[in-house]
């Protein structure tokens, strides 16, 4: 039988978990919640889901539902994904999974203790072209992968950490292999960031409306040690977008490079490959493009060419179908926010920080 799923928050995210249970195989869209009665009907009415709610408890306690999209900001998703664990309910959730790890615990202590799966959604490392990506690297194309760059998408670093960066430590982690360690230098209109430095991520980056939390500094240089022994560099610093936001891995080996970047033209994603370690390409600029066949993208008829959630949502219903733990599902659900707490820890002790993180409270929290 299909898994009957809803979703909470119709915001702009939910367009994309909403058109991946649309179009998923034994799964049934039934029921959408969002305390924005407009919000609301304007996504309902675009896939004809019938059942609205504006409270998620009331819609859990009706719906029966198996799985829930949790597409609120941030500071949502504990409440609602521990309502939704409590009514027997999967929950995969939007990125950060919380603002801080203690709730990110009760999440995952909540699932548990329900017998419910939580899962994040991380949906780069499930695209075609990310697999493909790795499984080059696997079998050796780049020689040994030595490091992966990723920068921001030009926005305060302290907000950018909990948008582009948790994304960007769950695709360190998927191509690393683990992340074992981070090392962090954070400054703030030039000085290093200092206790005094703590605001709200509102007040950080005025230009965007989501609520991220308490955060801290706009430039960020994070170190980050993969299992696999190979580095991730990330740097998170303001600049203005010129050629559209180059967001994707620059994984850079012993005997070439790949990248993954969105076509600026069209927004969908490209890898291109470098026969040359990064020493040399500068001298010999051969980059040549791989494709894959159209093939790869199609999931029911239609083409998911660019991030989308589908993937992550399928990643999801085939964990339920076949009674597995989802790939970012259980610890690793919390990986991605351990490693923002680890950045902080880091900054303010000067050293590296091992993972998984021994300190759960918010490194930031001023007691
Ligand atoms: N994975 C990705 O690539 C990706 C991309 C964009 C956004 N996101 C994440 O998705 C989340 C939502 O972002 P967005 O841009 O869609 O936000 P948004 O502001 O467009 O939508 C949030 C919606 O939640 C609703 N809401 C608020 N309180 C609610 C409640 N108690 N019950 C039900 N609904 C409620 C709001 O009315 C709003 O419609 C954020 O955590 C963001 O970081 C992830």
């Amino acid at each position: 039988m299909a898994l009957r799923t809803g979703i909470v928050g119709c915001g702009g995210i939910s367009k994309s978990h909403a058109a991946a249970h649309a179009n998923l195989e034994d799964v049934d869209l039934v029921a959408m919640c969002d305390i924005n009665r407009e919000a609301l009907n304007n996504r309902a009415d675009e896939y004809s889901v019938a059942n609205r709610y504006t409270d998620y408890e009331e819609m859990f306690a009706r719906e029966a539902l198996d799985l829930v999209s949790v597409c609120t900001h941030a500071p949502l998703h504990g409440p609602i994904a521990i309502a939704a664990a409590k009514a027997g309910i999967h929950v995969l959730s939007e990125k950060p999974l919380s603002v801080d790890l203690e709730t990110a615990d009760e999440m995952l202590a909540a699932c548990r203790e329900a017998g419910v799966h939580l899962a994040v959604s991380h949906q780069f490392r499930f695209t075609p072209l990310f697999r493909h990506a790795k499984a080059l690297i696997d079998a050796g194309k780049i020689g040994e992968l030595r490091s992966i760059r990723e920068v921001g998408k030009g926005r305060e670093a302290g907000f950018e950490l909990m948008e582009m960066g948790v994304h960007y430590f769950d695709e360190m982690d998927f191509f690393l292999d683990g992340i074992s360690w981070i090392q962090a230098h954070i400054t703030y209109h030039g000085h290093d960031v200092t206790k005094a430095d703590i605001m709200h991520s509102s007040e950080l980056c005025k230009t965007d409306r989501r609520d991220n939390g308490i955060v801290a500094g706009d430039t960020m240089l994070v170190h980050i040690g993969g299992a696999s022994g190979a580095y991730g560099i990330m740097e998170l610093y303001c600049r203005q977008q010129r050629h559209g936001w180059m967001m994707g891995p620059h994984l850079l080996g012993s005997e070439g490079q790949l990248m993954i970047k969105p076509n600026p033209d069209t927004g969908i994603d490209e890898m291109w490959y470098c026969p040359f370690d990064v020493s040399f390409a500068a001298h010999t600029p051969v980059w040549e493009q791989i494709e894959l066949d159209a093939s790869a993208f199609h999931i029911s008829g239609k083409a998911w060419q660019s991030r989308h959630t589908i993937w992550s949502a399928k990643n999801m219903r085939d964990a339920i179908l076949n009674g597995n733990q989802p790939e970012l599902g259980g610890r690793n659900a919390l990986t991605s926010l351990e490693c923002v707490s680890a950045t902080y820890v880091s900054h303010f002790r000067g050293t590296k920080v091992q993972l998984p993180l021994e300190e759960r409270s918010h490194p930031l929290a001023i007691s």
